[in-house]
């Protein structure tokens, strides 16, 4: 049985491993473990009742007032296709409303999983500098950028 907890200091290498994986797809970016223990308290995981390791992951980054990032969302093979993508972001969604936090958007190739969730595609310009801070260390960052901006109005 598969369920989603906050991540916990011992999920690190975890999510490390997993990120790293779905990168070599080109799919999203790798993080670094510095960056994973200091932003830790952004991720929910996908784990089952047996432990035999982790399933998924996402994170609720804040970026400004009443802006946040979903980030490093993945939900491997054999859990995929059931639910568990949609479900992750809409915990991290109602995090963001905990907070009070109104606007989420995302960066993405995935952009029909994130229309049926309700987000919108936006001009990347829309959103402020200071989302680009992490683009800054990305290989493809400025002219070969082809992910796509999406935003929710919560
Ligand atoms: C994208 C991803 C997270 C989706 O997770 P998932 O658990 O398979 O998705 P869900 O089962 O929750 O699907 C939710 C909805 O999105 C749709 N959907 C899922 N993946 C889709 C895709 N690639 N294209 C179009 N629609 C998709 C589903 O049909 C479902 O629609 P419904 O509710 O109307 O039936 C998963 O495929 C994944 O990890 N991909 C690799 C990593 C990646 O690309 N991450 C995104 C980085 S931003």
């Amino acid at each position: 049985m598969l369920y989603l907890r906050k991540a916990t200091i011992q999920d690190v290498a975890s999510i490390h491993s997993l990120l790293l994986r779905f990168s070599r797809q080109g799919v999203l970016l790798p993080r670094s473990f510095s960056e994973l223990y200091k932003h830790l308290r952004d991720f929910f995981v996908l784990v089952d009742n047996l432990d035999t390791g982790l399933k998924g992951c996402c994170a609720l980054s804040i970026t400004w007032e009443n802006l946040a990032e979903i980030r490093s969302l993945v939900v491997v093979g054999d859990a995929q296709g059931k639910g568990w993508g949609r479900r992750l972001v809409d915990t991290c969604l109602s995090e963001a409303i905990t907070l009070g936090i109104y606007r989420v958007f995302t960066l993405t190739y995935q952009t029909e999983f994130f229309a049926s969730l309700g987000f919108e595609e936006v001009d990347k310009e829309e959103l402020p500098q200071k989302v680009w801070s992490d683009c800054l260390n990305c290989p493809k960052f400025p002219d070969y950028c082809d992910e796509v901006a999406m935003l929710m109005d919560l």
